[in-house]
């Protein structure tokens, strides 16, 4: 572990920034499978949701970058090559042929709550070491998507 102006100890760092990792790399993977989706969704929803798409894969690059950083900020590294991502990666590949809207909303909702998941195994992990500042940081980011899945799961009620 690097040096860190974080007070904890280099083993709670580096427990955090290892799930943190595990986090940016889902994270980077549905990044890419959001975009996935925002080009090749068409049906009658496209209007809607090619734009949403959209505005959730802005805000999950923003959040992947706090992930990556909070992880070299309490002295680890951040690793995010697309090789990497590919190699160590837990969510489902995405289906490229898709087309159908309401099928990518389905595919889309499915990832998105996978990485929920995720994020809050490692919200358990911080709030275990007491780490305030990572615990909001994961909240903030669960607060959102799990707004976005209820997006996409009321697109599909009904
Ligand atoms: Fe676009």
């Amino acid at each position: 572990m690097y040096k860190s102006p974080n007070p904890l100890s280099p083993e709670a760092r580096g427990q955090l920034s290892e799930t943190l990792n595990a986090r940016l790399t889902v994270g980077l993977d549905l990044h890419s499978q959001i975009k996935v989706a925002h080009w090749n969704i068409k049906g009658p929803q496209f209007a809607a949701l090619h734009p949403l798409f959209e505005t959730f894969a802005v805000s999950l690059a923003a959040h992947n970058d706090s992930v990556a950083e909070r992880a070299v900020t309490l002295g680890g590294k951040a690793y995010g090559t697309s090789r990497h991502v590919a190699k160590t990666s837990r969510l489902p590949d995405y289906p490229q042929e898709t087309s159908k809207d309401l099928e990518h909303v389905r595919l889309l909702a499915e990832r998105i709550e996978s990485y929920l998941t995720g994020v809050r195994e490692s919200r358990k992990v911080a709030e275990q070491h007491q780490d305030t500042d990572t615990v909001d940081l994961l909240t903030g980011i669960i607060t959102e998507f799990e707004k976005h899945a209820w997006f996409l799961r009321a697109s599909l009620e009904g």
